[in-house]
């Protein structure tokens, strides 16, 4: 993705991919929660939500899968460069389109969602193993689709040995270190000091 903006990218892209039930979303929302304390712009774009409003028309072809993933890497950029934190919730199951991802926009973090297969279809949140299983849908992730595992992840969630609590603190931590949160510590802080200042006689 070729990029000629001259805004500067202040954002971070928070891709967290995995098999379907693996905790993805669950793990967004609270990051979101997390992130929005610190006063920066949050968005979360999940793969439930893309498929509603922005791909209506795709399938679960790979090249459709493909497509799906590259539209939502084009519109994580476009928040990205406008200093958003954007956190992507899809299952995004093959490794060339992510690492494309990976390689071509900025502040692109990979977070790989792992929890075994079996567990992820013991919870079956959606019900939809159950009918992968029985064939009602077909080319299911995991079951009759590939899943390719990130080889080099920047952060892995083990969630089938960790409370959401500690996978959120994990990326949490991750990103502090990594300086990606200083900007929000100086935004939350300026904040602060206008809104005393406003108050102060
Ligand atoms: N450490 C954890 N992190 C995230 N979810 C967890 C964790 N431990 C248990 N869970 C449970 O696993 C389930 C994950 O479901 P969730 O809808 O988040 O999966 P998903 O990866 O978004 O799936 P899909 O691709 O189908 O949208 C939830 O019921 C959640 O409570
Ligand atoms: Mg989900």
């Amino acid at each position: 993705m070729t990029d000629d903006s001259p805004l500067k990218h202040s954002g971070i892209i928070l891709w967290l991919t995995g098999l379907s039930g693996a905790g993805k979303t669950t793990i967004a929302q609270y990051l979101e929660h997390k992130l929005r304390e610190g006063d920066r712009p949050v968005e979360r774009l999940d793969g439930d939500a893309i498929r509603q409003h922005l791909s209506q028309e795709l399938g679960f072809s790979r090249s459709d899968r493909d497509t799906n993933v590259r539209r939502v890497g084009y519109v994580a950029n476009l928040l990205n460069r406008n200093g958003v934190i954007v956190i992507v919730s899809l299952i995004s199951p093959y490794r060339t389109v992510r690492d494309e991802l990976r390689s071509t926009l900025h502040n692109f973090v990979e977070v790989y969602v792992n929890a075994p297969l079996e567990v992820c279809e013991a919870r079956d949140v959606k019900g939809l193993y159950a009918k992968a299983r029985s064939g009602q849908i077909k080319s299911f992730t995991g079951i009759d689709d590939p899943y390719e595992a990130p080889l080099n992840p920047d952060i892995t969630c083990n969630t089938a040995a960790e409370t959401v609590e500690e996978s959120v603190a994990k990326i949490m931590t991750w990103l502090e270190a990594a300086g990606y949160l200083q900007g929000s510590e100086r935004f939350a802080s300026a904040n602060s000091d206008r809104a005393f200042q406003h108050i102060s006689p």
